[in-house]
């Protein structure tokens, strides 16, 4: 059996390391197709090093365009390719705009997709990946979910064949390298921090950084915080805040480059709080035992808000400042935000990559 996975932004690669290693495991063949979403060293190089993902079989260069140019040059792009390798699945991960072309070029060939990360919904579809996750999963055989509300979501919309409640590959990858984080000179002893003793900030959803006046706001509020603000940023962020966001007094923001997967890691566990509008970090936070203030109206992983470890905030300074209070008063034995406190296991048992290897391999219903 031979498996096409698609990925071209920097969460994918966190995806797709488990699985890879579990197709590896059983003995499936696996081809590699990196769309060239992103391109930057630091956003995909580091990171195949850090996972151990090996080079890809093919490499597209696609690169950075409009929504409608990107995805249509990776739909042409990968279409060639699965015409020539011609996999028994394309695995395509989370909600990107590589999702949604693999899936798309792949289910137009007659190769059957597998959706990892399938069914998850803001619900708001101005944001773009909210097209992105509703086109995959309507186009996929294989709904791989990584909660209940993400199952419950795809009953909702009429789809029950091929669903699979699997666990989240995010849990399993940050089980595995954490442990390998922990060996590295740690980037919090390298900014000069003591462990709790500073917030981790990122942002980069368009809806946040196209706007300059939110953009303004999000980010004179962490300027005023209590304690350093490292802000690892996206190079969009980076543009926009070059573009005049950060002309006023920069107080506690300290921000860096993009973050390499392994010192994220470190960087999230030793945070006093989180503030983000990243739907992965979100949950790394939760697997981390760290309070999450998410920069958004809305989030996909709500699960993390019901056990009370994630405080949505969108961009209200009056919202976010009492989510810090509660922060400053959190007494550990209960959850940051209400709840009992106990973090029950949300994303599975870190085994979710086998789990899909094993479902890819079994005869599926017609
Ligand atoms: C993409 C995903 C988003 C995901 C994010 C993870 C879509 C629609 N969005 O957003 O869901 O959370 O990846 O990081 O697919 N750029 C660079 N270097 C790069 C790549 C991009 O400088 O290597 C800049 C370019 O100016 C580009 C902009 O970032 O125009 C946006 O990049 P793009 O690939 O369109 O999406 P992301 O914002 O990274």
């Amino acid at each position: 059996m031979r498996i096409a996975s698609i990925v071209g932004a920097r969460p994918q690669f966190v995806k797709a390391a488990p699985v890879s290693r579990a197709l590896a495991e059983r003995g499936l063949a696996e081809v590699l197709v990196h769309t060239g979403q992103h391109y930057d060293p630091q956003l995909s190089d580091v990171f195949f090093e850090q996972l151990k993902l090996r080079p890809p079989d093919h490499h597209l260069g696609i690169g950075s365009a409009s929504h409608g140019a990107q995805t249509g040059r990776m739909l042409e792009a990968i279409e060639a390719v699965l015409a020539t390798e011609r996999p028994d699945w394309t695995l395509v991960y989370g909600d990107t705009n590589s999702t949604l072309a693999g899936a798309l070029a792949a289910a137009k060939l007659g190769v059957p997709v597998a959706h990892v990360e399938a069914g998850l919904r803001s619900f708001n579809r101005a944001m773009p990946e909210e097209i992105n996750r509703v086109v995959a999963d309507h186009l996929s055989a294989l709904l791989l979910c990584p909660t209940e509300a993400a199952a419950r979501n795809l009953k909702a919309e009429g789809i029950t064949r091929g669903v699979h409640l699997v666990g989240d590959v995010m849990y399993d990858s940050a089980l595995y390298n954490l442990r390998l984080a922990e060996q590295r000179p740690s980037p919090v002893a390298a900014l000069g921090l003591a462990e709790r003793g500073y917030y981790l900030a990122t942002i980069h959803r368009p809806a946040n950084t196209d706007d300059p006046e939110r953009l303004g706001r999000l980010v004179g509020e962490l300027a005023q915080l209590d304690a350093p603000v490292i802000l690892p940023l996206h190079p969009r962020t980076a543009k926009a805040l070059d573009a005049g966001a950060l002309g006023g007094p920069r107080g506690s923001l300290r921000p860096i480059g993009p973050a390499s997967y392994l010192d994220m890691l470190l960087l999230e566990r030793h945070a006093r709080a989180i503030l983000s509008d990243s739907g992965g970090v979100q949950k790394e936070a939760y697997f981390l035992g760290v309070p999450c203030i998410t920069l958004r109206a809305e989030t996909e992983w709500v699960e993390t808000v019901e056990a009370g470890w994630n405080a949505l905030v969108d961009a209200d300074a009056v919202r976010l400042r009492e989510a810090i209070a509660r922060v400053a008063a959190w007494d550990r034995a209960r959850a940051p935000f209400g709840g009992s406190g106990a973090r029950r296991n949300l994303y599975g048992d870190g085994h979710a990559a086998e789990a899909i290897a094993e479902i890819l391999t079994r005869p599926q219903e017609k």
